[in-house]
């Protein structure tokens, strides 16, 4: 048989003139991230790199996962109509969020145990936060402790997350702790009195920290390189729960289920800076919440991992807008892996977005540059699609709200 020659006449000089060649990512980090053009790439990223057991953990939902599906479906399922001819050469997208100036409508949001995705843990992230001027929210479940983050990262804008336990004299002392370490922000989780039954914990018998049992040590053939790292860093330990409760349901048997709106009031009391609820999901709690002495709310269903059912918070953001008016921040999470949903949120009245499975498939994927990677994508998409909805700044698109909607 004959095989024909593709391009008889050309030499191998004449080729590689015609063939820009991309140099060599030697970094496996680099190379893997910049195989990433979206978030769901560095998911698949992340699951490929990191245990099933931890994977499922941050990727996972409550009990059937009808609420996860439908925090996704949420923000697809709206049709814009863009505005043609707007001169959008330059977008600016800078937001107010409870009193002060940021660059980006966006924050990283708290979420537990994040050592244990990649021993950068909380600090990776309040870095790769710090270095595009967005807050970081601290969890009372975190790997790292108050202050050692704020040593971390002196000049970031922290904020501090509580999860109100049955020890008033831990909750008083956090509260202390963040405030002395300039945290300007407290946010009480009102979502988790008792914690969401997580069907793919349950099944991979998640034990954290991940220990080397019988049934991981067959993992860590898969997965050599999340072990290596996790055997050669320190330990991870709750950082601020005192006897470092060793698991998910011994920790979070410490939080308080009778806490009421008093609890709120109560709490206001010791904490001079702004506070925010997280996980308020009706116009009346809302109003509630702001009545108890919040300056804001975060609209959030904890991403589908706690009530399951629950509404999907961007569907109450116009309503809760309209009940609170212009001057309460509402800031709304539980969904967002792309910039076009930050469109969604700002439109539908909220003043940012807040990220946490985003970032940690990020963190998953490559460490702090992972992190990185998802605030670089997020940026660029969510000034992609101002620009193509023809608007010049997050401001503009706020000011156009629903209009800006195709309504069924
Ligand atoms: C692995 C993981 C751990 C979390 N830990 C906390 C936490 O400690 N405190 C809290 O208030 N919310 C926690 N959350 C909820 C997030 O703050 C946020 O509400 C949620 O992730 C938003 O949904 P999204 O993941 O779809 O962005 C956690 C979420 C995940 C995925």
């Amino acid at each position: 048989m004959v095989v024909p020659r593709i391009v008889p006449s050309m030499k191998i000089g004449e080729i590689r003139d015609l063939i820009r060649m991309k140099p060599l990512e030697l970094d496996a980090t680099r190379r893997r991230l910049s195989a990433c053009h979206d978030i769901d790439d560095l998911r698949s990223a992340g699951r490929r790199l990191i245990p099933r057991p931890v994977f499922d953990y941050v990727d996972g939902g409550s009990e059937e996962e009808v609420c996860l599906a439908t925090n996704r479906d949420a923000f697809q399922r709206r049709r814009f109509r863009p505005r043609a001819l707007a001169g959008v050469a330059t977008v600016d997208t800078a937001a107010r969020v409870l009193g002060e100036g940021l660059p980006f409508p966006l924050l990283l949001g708290p979420t537990g145990y994040t050592r244990m995705m990649h021993p950068g843990g909380e600090i990776a992230a309040a870095r790769a936060a710090h270095r595009r001027g967005l807050p970081y929210t601290l969890s009372t479940m975190a790997t790292t402790s108050i202050e050692d983050l704020r040593r971390a990262v002196p000049g970031a804008e922290l904020w501090f997350q509580l999860y109100v336990m049955r020890d008033t004299g831990l909750n008083k002392e956090l509260v202390t702790r963040a405030a002395e370490s300039g945290y300007r922000v407290l946010m009480i989780t009102v979502d988790t009195v008792v914690p969401g039954h997580r069907t793919r914990d349950e099944h991979n018998g998640l034990v954290i920290p991940p220990a080397l049992t019988a049934g991981t040590l067959a993992g860590i053939a898969v997965r050599p390189g999340y072990w290596m790292r996790m055997l050669r860093n320190p330990a991870i330990e709750f950082a601020h729960i005192p006897g470092k409760a060793k698991t998910i349901s011994g920790s979070i048997s410490l939080f308080d289920p009778s806490i009421t709106w008093d609890t709120v009031a109560d709490l206001r009391t010791l904490w001079p800076g702004k506070l925010v609820l997280k996980g308020p999901l009706s116009p009346a709690d809302a109003r509630r919440a702001i009545s108890a002495g919040a300056d804001g709310i975060v609209l959030s269903n904890h991403g589908g991992r706690q009530l399951d059912r629950a509404v999907a918070p961007i569907d109450l953001v116009a309503e809760v807008r309209s009940a609170l008016g212009p001057e309460a921040s509402i800031l709304v999470d539980s969904g967002i892996r792309h910039g076009a949903d930050i469109a969604v949120a700002l439109a539908c009245g909220a003043d940012a977005a807040a990220i946490g499975r985003a970032y940690l498939y990020g963190l998953m994927a490559g460490g702090e540059p992972g992190v990185d990677k998802t605030l670089a994508l997020l940026t660029s998409q969510f000034i992609r699609t101002l620009q193509l909805l023809g608007m010049r700044s997050a401001d503009e698109l706020r000011a156009v709200g629903q209009d800006i909607f195709q309504h069924p």
